[in-house]
């Protein structure tokens, strides 16, 4: 049976393509999403792709996806810097968790340099552009091949 993996998207990542090219690339939400699937497919992993602006939305699909998903991809946005919520539910996910990030939050204001997420996660991936998702995507495969 292929492993399940979700890949959970924050606020205002709906509007890739759009909003501030200069961080983000001029790719949209959907690309990515197509480009996520191939590569799930590819590795034979079974991956379900979901984006909301509520931050209570996410704490719920964090909350649901610990008893249907074996790994989790996590793009929090900003709620990445400021949800206390969404921290206390990934840390109740107990399985893979990798953060990841299209710009490299570290060298972007001070406010964004602070991940609440980062220590409950696994490993995170910053900086790489849309890329991140797809080698989010392979090291989630090793991961998972390793625990089984
Ligand atoms: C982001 C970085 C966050 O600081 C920002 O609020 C986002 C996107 C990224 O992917 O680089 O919306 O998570």
């Amino acid at each position: 049976m292929s492993n399940k993996i979700i890949i959970i998207n924050g606020p205002n990542l709906n509007l890739l393509g759009e909003r501030e090219q200069s961080q983000y690339g001029s790719i949209t939400l959907k690309k990515i999403q197509e480009n996520c699937i191939n590569k799930s497919k590819e590795l034979g992993l079974d991956l379900e792709f979901k984006q909301s602006n509520i931050e209570g939305e996410l704490v719920n699909l964090i909350q649901s996806s610990r008893k249907v998903f074996d790994g989790m991809i996590i793009n929090a946005a900003a709620f990445t810097h400021t949800s206390v919520a969404i921290r206390d539910a990934l840390n109740i996910f107990r399985k893979p968790i990798i953060e990841v990030h299209i710009s490299n939050i570290y060298r972007r204001e001070e406010f964004r340099r602070k991940s609440l997420i980062s220590d409950v996660v696994t490993g995170g991936i910053y900086g790489l552009g849309d890329e991140g998702y797809i080698l989010a995507i392979i090291s989630m495969q090793k991961l998972l091949k390793n625990e089984n």
